[in-house]
């Protein structure tokens, strides 16, 4: 891991998680369920909450399932932390508990950053690009490489963007690993938004107006589009 990075600096709370609600039990229930999670909305002491539990992977051996789970918990129960402090809109994490691989923080409002570049003007899309490469660009500027740029992973309220999911992230000063995190949500807009064209200047206005190591962001990001399987970022 790379230097930055602390375990001892995180305000989470290691103890027994509360009782999962099962879904169809309004206000609580399942939220999501992806490959690597299972997502429901619960009450923590009386607050909003959402418990992101990672289920086991019956193909990898139990002990090792066991580790990369509670590791991947504890890094993601950090990384929020990190977040925050780098002035990004993230979840507060109420609770960590590794053993159980489970992470309950704040449930954010509002909706998906999917959803919400569908049905926003364009002017208001713009506005929602910009804050969203603002956002990558202030954890850029931290070192915090987010692993899964998607417009699932962004969440919006009233013209705010929000960022969940540091599952797969990691801290890290390379610029390549910037690099590959904005290409990643490149490929995301690309692939989920395109009838509205190429959206990412936007984001790369955002972007560059946070972080100050944005020339050598772009820098990879040409050399990524140079190795041929992707066109050119910028025009
Ligand atoms: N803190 C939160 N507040 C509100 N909704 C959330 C929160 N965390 C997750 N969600 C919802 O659950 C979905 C899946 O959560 P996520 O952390 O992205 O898990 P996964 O790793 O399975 O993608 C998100 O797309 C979002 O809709
Ligand atoms: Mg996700």
């Amino acid at each position: 891991m790379q230097p930055r990075q602390r375990t001892d600096d995180v305000e989470v709370t290691w103890r027994e998680p509360l009782p999962f609600h099962p879904g169809g039990d309004a206000p609580h229930g399942a939220l999501a369920r992806g490959a690597e999670a299972l997502v429901e909305r619960v009450d923590h002491l009386g607050r909003d909450a959402v418990a992101k539990r990672r289920l086991p992977k019956g193909w990898r051996a139990p002990e090792l399932d066991q580790r990369l789970r509670s590791q991947r918990t504890k890094l993601e129960a950090r990384l929020l932390g990190e977040a925050k402090r780098a002035g990004v809109r993230a979840p507060v994490v109420y609770d960590a508990h590794a053993r159980e691989a489970t992470l309950t923080m704040e449930r954010l409002p509002g909706e998906r950053m999917r959803e919400a570049l569908e049905r926003a003007t364009a002017a208001e899309r713009d506005a929602l690009l910009r804050r969203a490469g603002e956002a990558v660009g202030k954890l850029h500027a931290h070192d915090i490489v987010h692993g899964d740029l998607t417009t699932s992973n962004l969440l919006v309220h009233d013209g705010e963007v929000m960022v969940i999911d540091f599952g797969l992230g990691h801290i890290s000063v390379e610029d390549e690993d910037k690099g590959v995190d904005l290409h990643v949500l490149h490929e995301a807009l690309q692939a989920t938004h395109a009838r509205h064209g190429d959206l990412f200047p936007q984001v790369w206005a955002g972007y560059a107006a946070r972080y100050a190591g944005a020339p050598r962001t772009a820098h990879v990001l040409d050399a990524i589009s140079r190795r041929g399987r992707y066109k050119g970022y910028r025009a």
